[in-house]
């Protein structure tokens, strides 16, 4: 039986193989430059996501969806330099067959939100609906996401939300496609598009949701239970390992404990705010 320290293993020696340039980034391509001057833009409640993702639009949020104050601490603007440099990798990304996931996608989902978020949150990969609609946690898993991210006094256009992988890993099964995990080798293949979009935002800090986003972060081999909630610093920059939002959908006893992780990012980007 293949174990996850087995896939695992062998995603780190393909990594090696490859010779590629992964995470973590340098710490000066991670430092953050001062912020532009905001750019104003009005969010329509009720829109469709992608009309309210300042990755299209821009914004200055004052509440998140559920009336909840948003922290002035976490309100962003946007810099126009570092929105054009992601929709020019964002246009790279979409031209990507470096894996076998290109003849199988429908379209390539890149990443949503604001580019000069505090905080960047890091899936796994796009499932159907995401595949469908282009957009990185648009299904259950996203709307549990939601509804966790305006418990912690945050909105989806107050962060920046993208995946390790950018295209829907699938199966062909009895006529149908059904979503399955990323095989190592298109965890590797995308990696250079999560260190440069990361390297764009300059996110203060990042979350990352589920087990692929924490090894392909912060390379740690450890279960979930044992690593979520507590921060781990990658070149400078704050991780917070927490449970994937599709996880929730099946353990929704343990959705307190990542609106509590939540909270704890919340938190970080104040004291570090507050610190200049
Ligand atoms: N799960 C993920 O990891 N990412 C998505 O975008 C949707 C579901």
């Amino acid at each position: 039986m293949t174990t996850l320290r087995d896939t695992l293993r062998a995603r780190l020696a393909l990594e090696r193989a490859c010779g590629a340039d992964l995470l973590p980034v340098p710490r000066a391509a991670l430092a953050r430059r001062p912020p532009a001057a905001p750019i104003q833009t009005s969010v329509r409640p009720g829109a469709p996501p992608s009309d309210r993702s300042p990755s299209r639009s821009g914004g200055t949020p004052a509440a998140s969806k559920a009336g909840v104050p948003v922290s002035p601490a976490l309100q962003v603007s946007v810099d126009p330099v570092k929105a054009a440099a992601l929709a020019a990798l964002e246009t790279r990304a979409k031209a990507c067959r470096l894996c076998r996931l290109c003849e199988t996608r429908t379209q390539v989902v890149f990443g949503t939100g604001n580019p000069d978020a505090d905080i960047c949150l890091v899936g796994e990969a796009p499932g159907e609906d995401e595949d469908r609609l282009g957009e990185p946690f648009v299904g259950r898993a996203g709307q549990l996401l939601n509804q966790i991210l305006s418990e912690a006094g945050l909105r989806r256009a107050d962060v920046y939300i993208c995946n390790v992988v950018k295209c829907r890993p699938s199966v062909l099964e009895n006529g149908r496609r059904r979503n399955r995990p990323p095989e190592p080798e298109e965890v590797v293949r995308c990696q250079p598009y999560l260190r440069d979009q990361l390297a764009l935002v300059r996110p203060r800090v990042i979350g990352a949701m589920g087990k692929f986003a924490v090894t392909t972060l912060l390379r740690v081999d450890a279960p979930m239970g044992q690593v979520r909630g507590r921060f781990q610093t990658r070149d400078g920059v704050p991780v917070m390992p927490t449970y994937h939002p599709a996880y929730l959908l099946r353990t929704p006893g343990d959705i307190g404990i990542v609106r509590e992780d939540l909270k704890k990012i919340v938190a970080k980007v104040a004291e570090m705010k507050s610190k200049g």
